[in-house]
């Protein structure tokens, strides 16, 4: 279990050259949705928000929608495919909505 402080520790180091970073994962590495999704979105919620009772994200459409609506919440700008990736990798980690399309 890493700690809060950790996380925090994580995610300013990785905010300044988040992009750049997403960019070039090297093969092998976290997907460019786990690091997408680190980078920008991990500072206000952790897996609990994606495992909670009353979830929003109740199927791959939905879950498409909500990644959507909070890179646009957060100003990020993301391209469609930004937007699949990290989905993809959330339901990957935590939703396994059997409608996603195929992992990477
Ligand atoms: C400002 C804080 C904040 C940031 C930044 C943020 N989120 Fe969230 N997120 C929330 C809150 C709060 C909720 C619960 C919203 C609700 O219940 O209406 C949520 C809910 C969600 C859900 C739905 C969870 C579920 O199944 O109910 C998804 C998916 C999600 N966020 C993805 C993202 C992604 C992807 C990013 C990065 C682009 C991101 N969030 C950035 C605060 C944040």
């Amino acid at each position: 279990m890493i700690g809060a402080r950790w996380i925090c520790v994580l995610v300013a180091g990785l905010a300044c050259c988040g992009r750049a970073l997403a960019q070039d994962a090297p093969a092998g590495a976290a997907s460019r949705g786990e690091l997408l999704y680190s980078v920008n979105c991990l500072a206000c919620h952790g897996a609990q928000m994606h495992w909670r009772e009353k979830k929003l994200a109740v199927d791959w459409a939905s879950l498409l929608v909500q990644v959507n609506r909070w890179q646009s919440f957060a100003k990020l700008g993301w391209s469609q495919d930004d937007v699949a990736e990290v989905a993809r990798y959330l339901n990957r980690r935590y939703y396994h909505y059997p409608d996603a399309p195929a992992a990477d």
